[in-house]
C-alpha cells in the first residue's frame, strides 16, 4: 500500500531507511544517562529534537540498567521500522481516518499544560501534571512489535516505563479489577471528532493484572525522542501483546473500576473488537484473517507476509494471564 505524501518534500522511506546505527545507539546512551539519574537535565532537552540528534559515542546494545528481566527477555532484536513510517502511517481517528491524516492534522494538539487524572477505586487518587509523570520512574527504551488489528505491524523503540510504577503509587483498592483509559476529546484541537465514527472520547481498558504486567508501557517518547503528536503525545499506552487499538493515545484520565468498562471499539462493533483483543492468529476477525501480517516499510510487489504470532510473540511473558481461558470466546 502506498502512503500519500504529507508534504511536497516528503519522500516515502525504503525498507533500508532506518536510523543510522551510530545515531540510534547514541540515543541509547542518552537514555542510559536518563535512567542513571540525569533525568532532570535530559528532560529539559526533550522539548527540542535537535538536542537528541547530537552524535554520541556508540554503546553496546545491552539491556538498559534497571530494566526488569521480564522485560529484557521480551525485547525484540528485529530492525525498527523507519521513523518516517512510524510517524507517518497512523491510526488516531480524532485527527481523521486516513493513515496520513494524523501526521497532517495533529499539530493542533496542545500538549502543555497536560494533566492525567487518576480516580476511582484507589487509595490515593489525584491529578498528575505531565512533568510529574515524566519523572515518576526511570525512563527505559523498549523495542516492541505493534500489531494492528487491520493486519499490519511495525517495530518501534518506545521510551517510557511500566505502567505498574504509576499503579503502585496510587494504591488500588482490593475491589479494583479493571483500569480504564480515557483520552482527550477536544473538538477545538481534534477535527476528527466531527465524524461520528466512534463514541468519543476514545476509551480503552485492561484487566488490572494486564495493566500491572511489566510489559505494559506508559510511553512518552519513541526513537529516543519525545512522542510526535500523531503517535499519542504527550502520554500513551503501549500493550504489545494486544492489537494496537488497545494502546490508547493522549491519555487524560485513568480510572480504576470493579466492573468491566465499555470501550470505544467494542461499543462500535462488539462482534469484531472484543474486550481482550489479544493478538491471535487462530482467531480471525469476522471480515478477514489474522494469520499473517504486513510489516510497514516492507511493502512492495514481492514482499512476503509474515506469520502473526500468538500474543504477538510475547506468549512466554503474558500467556499465564490467560491460563484456562477460552481465547476463541474471549477474543
Ligand atoms: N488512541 C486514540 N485516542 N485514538 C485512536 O484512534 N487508534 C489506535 C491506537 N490508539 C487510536 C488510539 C489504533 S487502531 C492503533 S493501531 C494505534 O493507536 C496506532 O498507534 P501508532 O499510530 O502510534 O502506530
Amino acid at each position: 500500500m502506498l502512503i500519500r505524501p504529507r508534504d511536497p518534500g516528503f519522500v516515502h522511506p525504503q525498507a533500508s531507511d532506518i536510523t543510522p546505527r551510530a545515531v540510534y545507539e547514541g540515543r541509547r546512551a542518552w537514555l542510559r544517562r536518563m535512567a542513571g539519574g540525569a533525568a532532570g537535565a535530559a528532560l529539559a532537552g526533550w522539548a527540542g529534537r535537535e538536542a537528541l540528534a547530537q552524535p554520541a559515542p556508540p554503546v553496546k546494545r545491552a539491556a538498559l540498567s534497571g530494566t526488569p528481566s521480564a522485560v529484557a527477555g521480551a525485547m525484540t532484536m528485529e530492525k525498527p521500522t523507519g521513523y518516517q513510517d512510524a510517524a507517518g502511517y497512523n491510526n488516531f481517528y480524532e485527527f481523521g481516518i486516513g493513515k496520513d491524516d494524523p501526521a497532517r492534522h495533529a499539530h493542533t494538539l496542545k500538549t502543555r499544560p497536560w494533566t492525567v487524572e487518576v480516580e476511582g477505586l484507589v487509595g490515593k487518587p489525584g491529578r498528575f501534571a505531565i512533568e510529574d509523570l515524566l519523572t515518576l520512574a526511570p525512563m527505559e527504551e523498549r523495542i516492541y512489535r505493534l500489531r494492528c488489528v487491520e493486519g499490519w505491524s511495525m517495530v518501534i523503540p518506545w521510551v517510557g516505563y511500566s505502567l505498574s510504577a504509576l499503579i503502585k503509587r496510587v494504591e488500588p483498592l482490593g475491589s479494583a479489577r479493571y483500569v480504564e483509559f480515557v483520552t482527550l476529546a477536544d473538538p477545538r484541537q481534534m477535527p476528527g471528532l466531527r465524524s461520528r465514527v466512534l463514541d468519543w472520547p476514545y476509551v480503552e481498558a485492561l484487566r488490572l493484572d494486564e495493566a500491572q504486567h511489566p510489559l505494559t508501557l506508559l510511553a512518552f517518547g519513541m526513537y529516543g525522542e519525545v512522542l510526535p503528536h500523531q503517535n499519542g503525545a504527550p502520554v500513551r499506552l503501549v500493550v504489545p501483546w494486544k492489537y494496537g487499538f488497545k494502546s490508547a493515545k493522549s491519555i487524560v484520565k485513568i480510572r480504576f473500576a470493579e466492573k468491566q468498562p465499555g470501550t470505544a471499539w467494542n461499543k462500535a462493533a462488539a462482534n469484531e473488537y472484543g474486550f481482550y483483543s489479544n493478538v491471535n492468529p487462530g482467531v480471525d476477525h469476522p471480515r478477514w484473517s489474522q494469520a499473517t501480517e504486513r510489516r510497514i516499510g516492507e511493502d512492495g510487489l514481492f514482499a512476503k507476509k509474515r506469520k502473526t504470532l500468538l500474543f504477538n510473540g510475547y506468549e512466554a511473558q503474558v500467556g499465564q494471564l490467560y491460563a484456562g481461558m477460552d481465547l476463541q470466546k474471549n477474543y
